[in-house]
């Protein structure tokens, strides 16, 4: 039975198909999509889901968990899980996702994907940052003709989430995907030499990272020591978000209100938005995503403050300003990507993509 979509918000109820336990601390969730919301829920390799957890606290949570499955694979949303000390969205989902249970969810999301799966990558992951490659992975091998190196950084043999799959695919393609294993408890933390010296090799490839906070800098650094050109690395953050994405929110806010103020003539925006066009005379110092779920558009959005990419849409023509990025890279913005979320309008006219 569909499950009935939920108003307004944008998030919509998936039921929980399996529960695959990876390792003693990890599990992956799977998620049915039911055949009125493939559509929506169709996904690029490296995209994130955002998650519902309820709070006895503050009623829920949101948490953004990347997929590990690729959009080629059929069958269920794929995204894992790996418990954080004091991590309550983890923590929540391992103790308590079970077969059956409905979860709320909003769309994919994320700017952590390969242009071309016929690229030849470098792919550095720390821990449960394997999720989010594991789905570039597959879908490369799957779809492209791109070679891979895997630098995977864990704490044991124990901890290496999706080990039997890895060796799988590395034993299927030996020609396109290389798997180098870190150990911390027979090689101890990787420094930053020892991660430039593992990725010398490869260190003229697109690059993508993604793992705890202290596995990015140091792979971030260690690309740098190769002089690796930073717009060609891709980062990917965890993120908890600090607002409540579920909650419907009154959106004219204070900079809002300052436009009625404000004498500046509106710039003329155009959004090409789920295959349609609108044209809208946008205030100068509205927000773009508050504004256009003011004017009733489906546009996507998780966090709101700039931390996540889920806002992510592409500037076409014109110009705008971003008041707050956490997450969006060089190579992102070199693009023309900008958060919505955080953007308002320098430019007359301003012409925007959600692709
Ligand atoms: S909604 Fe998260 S960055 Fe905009």
């Amino acid at each position: 039975m569909t499950e009935p979509e939920l108003p307004d918000t944008g998030f919509h109820r998936l039921r929980v198909a399996r529960v695959v336990a990876e390792t003693p601390d990890a599990c992956s969730l799977e998620l049915e999509v039911p055949e009125d919301l493939a559509d929506k829920f169709h996904h690029k390799s490296g995209q994130f889901l955002t998650l519902r957890i309820p709070s006895d606290r503050t009623g829920s949570v949101g948490r953004c968990y990347s997929l590990c499955s690729a959009p080629c694979e059929d069958g269920p949303l794929k995204v894992a899980v790996k418990r954080v000390r004091d991590g309550y969205g983890s923590n929540w989902l391992c103790d308590n996702a079970a077969e059956g249970m409905a979860l709320e969810v909003l769309p994919p999301a994320g700017v952590f994907t390969p242009k071309s799966l016929d690229t030849d990558l470098l792919l550095l992951a720390g821990g449960s940052g394997i999720t989010p490659i594991m789905s570039i992975l597959k879908s490369v091998l799957a779809e492209g003709t791109g070679r891979l190196t895997l630098l995977y950084a864990n704490r044991d043999e124990r901890s290496v989430i999706f080990a039997d799959e890895l060796t799988e695919l590395a034993a299927q393609h030996p020609d396109r995907l290389t798997v180098v294993h870190w150990l911390e408890s027979v090689q101890g933390l990787p420094s930053v030499s020892q991660l430039a010296a593992l990725a010398a090799p490869w260190a003229g490839r697109e690059t993508f990272i993604c793992g705890p906070s202290e596995f990015m800098a140091a792979a971030s650094a260690a690309l740098s020591e190769l002089d690796v050109n930073r717009k060609r690395v891709h980062l990917e953050r965890f993120v908890s978000l600090s607002r409540n994405p579920f909650e419907v929110e009154d959106t004219v806010d204070a900079s809002a209100e300052s436009t009625q103020d404000n004498d500046e003539a509106p710039t003329r925006l155009d959004v090409e938005l789920d295959g349609e066009r609108h044209s809208f005379a946008w205030p100068r110092q509205r927000k773009l995503l508050d504004f256009l779920l003011e004017k009733g558009l489906d546009a996507p959005y998780s966090c709101r403050e700039g931390a996540c990419s889920a806002c992510a849409c592409r500037i076409t023509s014109g110009e705008v300003k971003m008041l707050n990025n956490e997450v969006l890279e060089p190579v992102d913005l070199d693009e023309g990507i900008v958060l919505a979320c955080q953007s308002v309008p320098v430019t007359d006219d301003v012409s925007v993509s959600y692709e």
